[in-house]
């Protein structure tokens, strides 16, 4: 059966997680809910927004307030986005389609991964049209086949996204304990139908002694000549997601990066990384407002994207929760996800006195002297 209504009792992203627990197999779970290793940095994404406060303003007038953004020169709805996810169809059969459509209805944004299990014009068809959308970026890993690489960003290009966004935190997978755990193998008939046709690196003969992850696995991984060959290809905006040290910030500005996404990717690559709330205020203070700063992991409340806006990110992405919107009710389910955060932002706009995004640094609350 699948399932395309809401649940009942389902008030919160905690909900939709506890309800999706109980469709998704056993193995598909450990896949979209696993981290790396102790999950140590899967947990503190959560409680680090949890751990930040909001000190609220009263008796402010904040009639007429709203949750725009600017983002890379143009205005948006509001400040979330979809984290790019692999595989949505392991969730649901209307996978990355539905994902867009509630995406688009809801006026948040869209960062389709280069492993989407749907075709990415298919998907910009459904969500472009939609007068009120969010932006539509594509998430690229670096390929050694460069030519189909090349390809794959003239696809997205002509399809119409209006930004590529290169993930380069993770060169090769994190040790996904629970996922090996629970025996997960993605199932033949569910593949990253956008990389058909490419060719795989051919597996390099090793002396003795010599390490298959370094001296073959590795030797494809992104490197920073790599930026300017990608902008050299494409006119469109590249950003970088996965980037956490100041200096690989300011570094990353100077390859020409159009912003950056503050990630450790979910905690499902290096265990025990900082929670990116904790990263966050370093990288914004080496970007110093030359680019813009995106941030994703552990968003689970309205209030925490009100916390990341009051650090000073541009905009936040959303991972998990979409995944248990989509396995609960697909479209209707990813746009009850979307809309609980939407509306608990604007309730906590409401409630801190705050009249636009703008006013959000100012209802963090300090601790210390
Ligand atoms: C099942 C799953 C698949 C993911 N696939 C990708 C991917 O293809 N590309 C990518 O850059 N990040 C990928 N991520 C990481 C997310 O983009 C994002 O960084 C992370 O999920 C945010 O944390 P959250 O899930 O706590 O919100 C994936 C995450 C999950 C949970």
């Amino acid at each position: 059966m699948t399932p395309v209504e809401l649940p009942e009792g389902v008030v919160s992203l905690a909900d939709h997680e506890h309800h999706a627990r109980l469709v998704l197999d056993e193995s598909v779970w450990a896949y979209f809910n696993g981290g790396a290793a102790d999950e140590i940095t899967l947990r503190g994404n959560v409680q680090a927004w949890q751990q930040l406060q909001l000190l609220p303003r009263v008796m402010r007038r904040v009639s007429g307030a709203n949750t725009r953004v600017n983002l890379l020169g143009r205005e948006w709805p509001h400040p979330i986005m979809v984290a790019p996810m692999a595989y949505q169809r392991l969730a649901h059969p209307h996978a990355e389609q539905a994902t867009a459509l509630a995406a688009a209805a809801l006026g948040a944004g869209l960062v389709l991964s280069t492993q989407a299990s749907t075709l990415l014009e298919d998907v910009a068809r459904t969500f472009l049209p939609e007068a009120a959308r969010g932006p539509l970026w594509f998430q690229l890993y670096l390929l050694p086949d460069r030519g189909f690489m090349q390809t794959l960003v003239q696809r997205a290009e002509a399809a119409g996204f209006d930004a590529l966004v290169l993930t380069v935190d993770a060169p090769v997978q994190g040790a996904r304990d629970r996922e090996r755990r629970a025996g997960f193998r993605r199932p033949p008939d569910i593949t990253a139908v956008n990389l058909a046709g490419r060719v795989a690196p051919a597996r390099r003969a090793l002396q003795q002694g010599q390490s298959a992850l370094f001296d073959d696995l590795m030797t494809h991984a992104p490197t920073w000549d790599d930026i300017a060959w990608l902008r050299s290809i494409t006119h469109l905006p590249v950003l970088l997601k996965g980037v956490v040290h100041p200096d690989d910030a300011r570094q990353a500005l100077a390859c020409g990066a159009a912003g950056l996404v503050v990630s450790n990717h979910g905690g499902r690559t290096l265990d025990t990384m900082p929670a990116t709330a904790a990263l966050l205020p370093r990288v914004l203070q080496a970007v110093a407002g030359d680019a813009p700063v995106l941030v994703d992991g552990g968003i689970r409340r309205g209030t925490d994207v009100l916390k990341a806006m009051a650090l000073g990110a541009s905009a936040v992405l959303v991972g998990r929760p979409v995944l248990h919107g989509l396995a609960n009710a697909g479209a209707t389910g990813v746009a009850h996800v979307l809309r609980l955060l939407r509306d608990e932002l604007e309730i906590a706009m409401a409630l801190t006195g705050c009249r636009s995004l703008a006013d959000a640094p100012g209802v963090l609350f300090a601790t210390g002297p």
